[in-house]
């Protein structure tokens, strides 16, 4: 049996109950460890769970699960994924080939970047696309996030940027992240976002949830400490989403 077991976005702690007995039944556990990070080591979820974890870095994820998947088929395997399983990164690659291989797969869901960012006070229904802001040598040709921002301005929606990284020592900050999108509009001219648009930067949601919101010109200089970093640019809002994002100012 192949479990899938979302961690939730905080410490060893924010595993399921359901996920929690899965993991405890597994004779072999992976932790994805390339997509996104939790606020604890895996030493730390090593010793929450008593059991030894293998972590899986995008090669064995993305080429090599095929030894998971021949594991799966004679014993119990548990694949950890920081977030939810599903939302922001899929890996829904993986579970159709382990349906393929007819193993067993049993998902168990959890809290993901894509609802602790409701902890800002911005609806979720009015956001538009998610957009991530990748690492980039040539920031003249990186077009998607300024695009995806324009078309959802366009419509009245809130942006989400998710931002790169490459664990565990590469993260994009905040001031990057603004920093890539005010070149790419000295490229391309369009008043999509200037030093005076309002956005909110996000670190660390579904733990410490540091949350800083005001002009780009004032945000881009906080200093939101440890990773993962997201930012919110966003569009037209009610008065309780005025009030809730003034309150992060
Ligand atoms: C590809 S998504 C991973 C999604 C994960 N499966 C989930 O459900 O949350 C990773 C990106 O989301 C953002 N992110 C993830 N967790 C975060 C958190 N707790 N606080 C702020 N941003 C976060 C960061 O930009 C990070 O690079």
């Amino acid at each position: 049996m192949l479990y899938i077991i979302g961690l939730g976005l905080g410490n060893e702690k924010d595993i399921t109950v359901r996920g929690l007995e899965a993991v405890k039944n597994c004779d072999k556990i992976y932790l994805e460890s390339y997509t996104s990070i939790l606020q604890c080591s895996k030493e730390d979820l090593e010793t929450f769970y008593l059991k030894k974890i293998i972590l899986a870095d995008r090669n064995m994820s993305e080429q090599g699960f095929e030894t998971i998947l021949n594991e799966a088929k004679v014993k119990d395997v548990a694949f950890l994924v920081v977030g939810d399983p599903f939302s922001a990164t899929t890996h829904s690659t993986i579970y159709k080939e382990a349906i393929d291989e007819k193993v067993v797969v049993e998902v168990i869901n959890n809290a993901s970047i894509l609802t602790a960012v409701g902890r800002v006070g911005l609806e979720l229904y009015k956001y538009g696309k998610t957009t991530s802001i990748p690492f980039v040598d040539n920031v003249a040709n990186l077009e998607t996030p300024y695009n995806v921002l324009k078309e959802n301005q366009s419509i009245g929606l809130h942006t989400l940027f998710l931002l790169d990284l490459k664990p565990p020592s590469e993260f994009m900050t905040i001031k990057e992240a603004l920093e890539i999108l005010l070149k790419i509009e000295s490229v391309k001219l369009q008043e999509v976002i200037s030093a005076d648009t309002l956005v909110v930067g996000c670190a660390r949601l579904g733990s410490d949830n540091m949350i800083k919101s005001g002009k780009l010109k004032e945000v881009k200089e906080y200093d939101f400490g440890k990773a993962p970093f997201c930012l919110i640019i966003p569009a037209k809002m009610h008065f309780v989403e005025e009030e809730m994002v003034e309150m992060w100012s």
